[in-house]
């Protein structure tokens, strides 16, 4: 058994520092406040004077500084150096750690928490979405997961905003006339797009990333937004969005651009199919930002090449990486960026910070600074 030495309380401080800035939206402060301390623990073996370290295996050697910084003032990094992330890597250094900070989308399952051991107390993601942790298992064994919403709402927002306008004027396609050399801009009728001035705008999940995106959208005159969550959302902000709760039917049924920001579950995994896409406008522009498997892709493609929607602009897509030979690459209709939302180095920087946050502040048994559940 693992005891707690006097500095934690320091490193306490430093989280709560970082809490602050995270109620704040990281907008003003940088995710960066170190605990200035080291949260050694000491053996608790009647016999032994030994000191110990906490290990926490980072899974992915690109961490940002900061959060590398951070956990190293006391304990001992135990690093993945393969790229892309590897799994074998990881599962032949995971034994004896305390702690994980883990840095890619390789599934976290009961293999990995099996080789770890018992003494495993803490883990976080880099990442918003879970869906490639069995969540499941780390509740029966008591372990707290972190991740890091919010943090990439703002940065995910913006791509959404590049998606949505270039799906709906159609920039993809315009390129490939430059490159063909088939400008045809005599005809009056020549690119025609779609407005965004005036529309219904629907959010398949209205969470911090669909309601950042709405907050951009006040700028483009919209007429009014739709969404559907599993729970309805405030009130105040629904007045704020001019946005109304409906069913996914009337979602598909009115909206004149529709955003995917919901998390992947058993739930949502494929409902956008070839049930779905002839409820939604010919007009319609589908923007996805959340994760591939939300839509099934070969309906995808079929309601785009058959004109059953106008246009998609899509930043996650299964599998990633997306063949270089898969058929979505051919159609013109189609924006596709490869899982961009949350790459810059701001973001992915607090991103970092904040998981590191949470995985010393489960070790020390502290709430973590954004804990799953
Ligand atoms: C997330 O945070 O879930 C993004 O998809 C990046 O991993």
């Amino acid at each position: 058994m693992l005891k707690l030495n006097l500095f934690i309380s320091l490193l306490i401080f430093g989280s709560l520092i970082a809490v602050n800035d995270a109620a704040r939206g990281s907008r003003r402060g940088k995710m960066t406040e170190a605990p200035s301390t080291t949260p050694k623990v000491e053996s608790s073996e009647e016999n032994s004077s030994e000191e110990e370290t906490f290990k926490i295996l980072v899974t992915h050697p690109e961490v940002p500084q900061e959060a590398l910084d951070l956990m190293s003032r006391g304990c001992k990094l135990i690093m993945c150096e393969s790229l892309p992330p590897n799994r074998t890597e990881i599962l032949q250094k995971a034994k004896g750690v305390h702690g994980m900070f883990w840095g890619s989308h390789i599934p976290l399952d009961k293999e990995v928490l099996d080789v770890a051991g018992p003494q495993l107390k803490s883990i976080s993601t880099m990442s918003a979405g879970i869906d490639y942790v069995d969540v499941e298992e780390l509740k029966k064994r008591k372990i707290p997961l972190g991740h890091t919403p919010i943090v990439l709402s703002d940065a995910v927002a913006d791509l959404a905003m590049g998606l949505m306008l270039s799906a709906a004027r159609r920039f993809h396609e315009g390129r490939t006339k430059i490159d063909s050399s088939t400008w045809e801009n005599y005809h009056i009728e020549w690119m025609w797009g779609q407005d965004v001035r005036d529309s219904t705008v629907g959010f398949f999940g209205f969470g911090s990333i669909g309601q950042a995106i709405a907050k951009r959208l006040k700028g483009f005159d919209i007429e009014r937004v739709l969404y559907t969550t599993r729970r309805p959302i405030d009130k105040k902000l629904e007045k704020q969005f001019n946005a109304q709760k409906v069913e996914f039917h009337e979602l598909l049924g009115q909206s004149d651009f529709l955003f995917i920001a919901a998390p992947l579950t058993p739930e949502t995994e494929g409902i956008f199919n070839s049930t779905a896409f002839p409820k939604m406008k010919k007009t319609a522009v589908l923007i996805n930002i959340a994760r591939g498997p939300i839509v099934n892709q070969d309906d995808l493609y079929t309601a785009l090449k058959t004109n059953q929607i106008f246009s998609a602009g899509i930043d996650v897509m299964n599998p990633e990486p997306l063949p270089a030979n898969d058929k979505l690459l051919t159609l013109p209709n189609i924006v596709i960026t490869p899982h961009i939302g949350s790459a810059t180095k701001r973001t992915r920087t607090d991103m970092a910070t904040i998981a590191a946050h949470n995985v010393l502040r489960g070790l020390v048994g502290e709430p973590m600074l954004s804990p799953a559940y």
